[in-house]
């Protein structure tokens, strides 16, 4: 069986061009440009490449974008002062807070502030409960990218066993339920579930979201499985990645290791995924790349939603 790699990068241009043509109409009849307004705690450099990138696709899309960016030992009062003012003003019509926060604050509290209204990670019990309920609301990006990126790409997903290893409230949990929503059905997988390669065997659909550089290995694939890798984890040891990388990838794999220190991989061993999946997704260059689509699509959204425009 061919496998076929399913880049992110022509289903996130797409996405984005449809915003930017959304942003543009909603401009046309004198409406309000949508506003993101992202936050970021300390000086995580993933964060801040995560962040640096939101901020600039939202300015690249024609809507406005602020950053707020506070030191690592700002005080829970601080921040909990700027969401609320973030609430309050109608220009601003999506609030993001970059995680992981640093441990000394309270992740809940700020989450369950942000008004639900403008909640465009989705994180927000009021999204999570309209998601699990079946009613249209905020999604969870990444999830809701993985989503878009199957339909995009024409893998059927109604009847399907869809196997998702992971149950994270960013990523695991709401990935499960927007699976269930397209009629898959739906196993949820984690570190306590037994002879979990027979389990994920039998998936159509596999979703490796546990956070564990290459843990799926060939074993867990089913022959001609569709595999959505949504890990990020870097890799700095290169005989590590000699085993993980296919032979046509690996050397440049290896020598990024000697340049830069490390080369990301995802939760799945790629050399596997290429022997027995039917479809892949890569790291970097696959889901990734939608998470920032998705999170212009939730703007746009919250805007029409709250603003009515
Ligand atoms: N950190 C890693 N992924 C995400 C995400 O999707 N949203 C936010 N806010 N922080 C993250």
């Amino acid at each position: 069986m061919s496998l076929r790699i399913l880049s992110g990068r022509p289903f996130a241009e797409a996405i984005q061009a449809e915003v930017a043509a959304e942003v543009a109409a909603i401009k046309a009849r004198g409406g309000p440009v949508p506003c993101l307004a992202v936050v970021r705690v300390g000086e995580d450099p993933a964060s801040a490449v995560y962040v640096g990138s939101k901020v600039r696709t939202t300015e690249e899309l024609g809507m406005l974008s602020e950053h707020l960016h506070f030191d690592e030992n700002v005080s829970q009062q601080q921040v909990v002062k700027a969401v609320t003012q973030l609430n309050e003003r109608d220009d601003v019509d999506g609030i993001l807070v970059q995680l992981p926060l640093p441990k000394h604050l309270n992740e809940r509290e700020i989450l369950e502030l942000i008004d639900p209204e403008k909640d465009v990670d989705g994180f927000h019990p009021v999204n999570t409960g309209h998601l699990m309920q079946g009613y249209d609301s905020l999604v969870p990006c990444t999830p809701a990218g993985v989503i878009e990126l199957l339909k995009r790409s024409g893998v059927e997903i109604a009847g399907k066993h869809a196997v998702v290893v992971g149950r994270s409230n960013i990523v695991g949990k709401p990935m499960s339920m927007l699976l269930l929503q397209e009629n898959a059905t739906v196993t949820i997988c984690h570190s306590r579930t037994k002879d979990l390669p027979a389990v994920t065997r039998s998936a159509d659909i596999l979703v490796a979201a546990m956070g564990r550089a290459g843990f799926i290995t060939a074993e867990h694939i089913g022959d001609g499985a569709t595999v959505i890798d949504v890990g990020i984890n870097k890799l700095t040891d290169a005989s590590q990645a000699r085993e993980l990388f296919p032979p046509e990838i690996a050397d440049k794999r290896v020598s990024s290791i000697g340049e830069k220190g490390s080369t990301l991989i995802g939760d799945v061993d790629q050399k596997a995924a290429y022997q027995k999946a039917g479809a892949f997704t890569p790291v970097p260059g696959g889901v990734g790349l939608l998470t920032v689509a998705m999170l212009m699509k939730n703007t746009v959204k919250a805007a029409k939603m709250r603003r009515a425009i």
